[in-house]
């Protein structure tokens, strides 16, 4: 997935599409480029590179110029090299064009334009674009009509924008799929992938939505739709962020930054409204296979709100990841499609509710971000109001999501008569009991854990093991070993261990086992089991429990003992120590936390 940030205004713009691109950076950081008009001629800047090095090493800021357009890379076409970055300009150099997305019949096009004499520079699917407004702005001289020519022959995703000198004061862009929207200033306008492209600058958005492009001028601006070229009346949609809240106020990273803000996050959900997971409560009991989904950490969130589902409410609900629900789901229109994304925009995600749509289904999303693609197409959306989440590893909104799972399990549980009354007030104290726990955690413990970290940052080999709920919560907290400080971690139900994995134990392999409080006892035991399975074999193994009966060393080889807390809330609090382990192995390894090699924020791509 891609950054695209642009501007237009009555001054000099340049610093504002800077903060714009700079703020996007960790959608994708390959590399950077921007075009800028410089009087009725088209400067192009590009290379491969992080947005802040870039800028000072072509010394962008020193330009001046009242419109234009900046782009950063998550490469999915050819390498990361200078010549596959955005911008991408036409064979006459009169347009400039920047895309996330993926054009999916690229190379047929890109056959046609070569047949047509057209000298391709790069090994993207995004150049064919402005070749192709060449092409028809030629033929037209108009440039509306070929920018629709040219947006009519595209399949595929694209959020796209271009300048050109033929009308140099104005910004045309467009969106299929991948996330595109303008921010209207007084007197100037802005573009952006998503809100923090202008938040600095203006609150007021104008989301586009699937087969729309918009013309914008510093003091004005159209949405129209590319098949019927009509006008479309778009309403303007107020950002609830404040700039602030996507800064890293005074953290090293924003990892740790949103691990941090995790006890909020639950007094978030807590205030969400009643009635909006009372009506996804009811959607779940009126079919009759309601499907969780979610990919990646979202996968993880489905995982654990099936064991929340089957033990608050009695009821089993398939969790599927959302690249392999093409396979597995068979909807129908008793059937519910229950997705959970922090983005809104994964495509995956994305798909598998549209295969929901496609038979009828019922849809509802879990989603941090108002009026993303998820948020607009489903039937009914619960806003978890986490504020952004910049990190590219996600942590608060995975904490909330699950943290709205167990409240939406209560509710349908009360429904369904599986918890009485007194149950469900008795778990719900127990949640308002949780930001004090995790606070207190985070005070006390996060000094330890650094140190268990930095102890074993060389190691190069985890298992993961967590039985029933905290079989997710391993996954999970493998997922945050592998991504942020590149270390490989397999997360497994411990029950699997001896089953084949148990032949893996050597000293190069270490296990962490999320031990669960001795009150649940059958699932205490069974972990204990999978801890002696390991030691037995003398593998090493970190013990993370709540048994405040101290230290058991000849059952692990450390351990890490936390307060007594309520079973409901257990799991939560082991995945914010697994998320402080990854976080202060990767800083112990020195990696780049908020901006993990190769990933990017949301996959808005196949
Ligand atoms: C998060 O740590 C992961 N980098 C990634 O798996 C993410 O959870 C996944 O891409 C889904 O994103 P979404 O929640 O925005 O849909």
């Amino acid at each position: 997935m891609c950054g695209i940030s642009g501007v237009v205004g009555f001054k000099n713009i340049v610093d504002s599409l800077y903060q714009g691109i700079l703020n996007l950076e960790y959608r994708g950081y390959d590399s950077c480029g921007v075009a800028l008009m410089n009087g009725t001629r088209l400067l192009i800047k590009k290379d491969v590179g992080e947005v802040e090095k870039f800028f000072r090493k072509e010394n962008v800021l020193s330009l001046k110029s009242q419109i234009g357009l900046a782009h950063t890379r998550w490469a999915t076409h050819g390498k990361v090299v200078r010549r596959n970055t955005h911008p991408f300009t036409s064979g006459d150099g009169k347009f400039a064009v920047v895309h996330n997305g993926i054009i999916s019949n690229y190379r047929a096009l890109r056959d046609q334009l070569i047949h047509e004499k057209v000298r391709f520079l790069s090994d993207t699917d995004t150049e064919v674009i402005p070749h192709l407004l060449e092409k028809f702005y030629k033929k037209h001289k108009n440039i509306e009509e070929a920018m629709v020519k040219t947006l009519n022959l595209l399949e595929g995703s694209f959020a796209l924008a271009f300048i050109t000198v033929h009308q140099p004061d104005q910004i045309y862009c467009a969106k299929r799929e991948s996330p595109l929207m303008l921010g209207i200033g007084d007197e100037i306008k802005f573009i952006g992938s998503d809100f923090n492209a202008f938040i600095e600058h203006t609150k007021n958005a104008v989301i586009l939505d699937d087969g729309e492009y918009a013309i914008v001028s510093r003091d004005a601006y159209v949405v129209k739709n590319y098949v019927t070229r009509k006008e479309v009346a778009k309403p303007i949609t107020k950002i609830d962020w404040d700039s602030e809240t996507s800064r890293k106020g005074g953290y090293p990273h924003y990892m740790l930054k949103e691990i941090y803000e995790q006890p909020q996050m639950v007094s978030t959900v807590l205030e969400l409204d009643i009635s909006d997971l009372d009506e996804v409560a009811d959607m779940i009991l009126k079919s009759d296979t309601a499907y969780l989904v979610g990919v990646g950490t979202t996968f993880y969130v489905a995982k654990f709100a099936q064991y929340v589902f089957s033990s608050l409410a009695g009821v089993f609900l398939p969790s599927i990841s959302s690249d392999e629900f093409v396979g597995l789901a068979n909807l129908n229109r008793k059937s519910m499609v229950l997705a959970i994304s922090q983005s809104g925009e994964t495509y995956d995600t994305l798909s598998a509710i549209k295969q929901g749509k496609a038979a009828h289904a019922k849809t509802a999303a879990v989603v941090n971000v108002m009026g993303s693609s998820i948020a607009r197409m489903v039937d009914k959306v619960v806003l978890q109001n986490s504020g952004p989440e910049i990190s590219v590893i996600s942590t608060k909104a995975a904490f909330s999501q699950m943290a709205v799972m167990i409240l939406i399990a209560l509710r349908l549980g009360l429904k369904a008569k599986k918890i009485t009354r007194g149950q469900y007030e008795k778990h719900l104290a127990s949640l308002r009991d949780l930001p004090g726990i995790i606070q207190n955690i985070l005070n006390e413990r996060s000094g330890f854990i650094h140190r268990i970290a930095s102890n074993h940052s060389k190691v190069r080999h985890w298992l993961y093991l967590g039985r029933g709920i905290y079989y997710p919560i391993a996954l999970e907290a493998a997922l945050k070993m592998k991504e942020v400080a590149y270390v490989h971690a397999e997360g497994m139900p411990g029950g699997f261990l001896k089953h084949g994995t148990l032949a893996l134990i050597d000293k190069e392999i270490y296990s962490v086992v999320f031990i669960p409080p001795r009150e649940d006892k059958f699932l205490y035991q069974a972990t204990i089991h999978s801890v002696e399975e390991i030691r037995a074999r003398s593998g090493f193994v970190l013990g993370i429990h709540f048994d405040d009966r101290g230290k058991n060393r000849d059952l692990f080889s450390e351990e890490l003992i936390l307060p007594p807390v309520p079973p409901l809330v257990a799991p939560l609090i082991q995945l914010v120590i697994g998320q402080l382990l990854a976080y202060f192995t990767a800083t112990s390894l020195k990696c780049n936390v908020d901006k993990p090699r190769f990933l990017a924020k949301s996959v808005t791509v196949g």
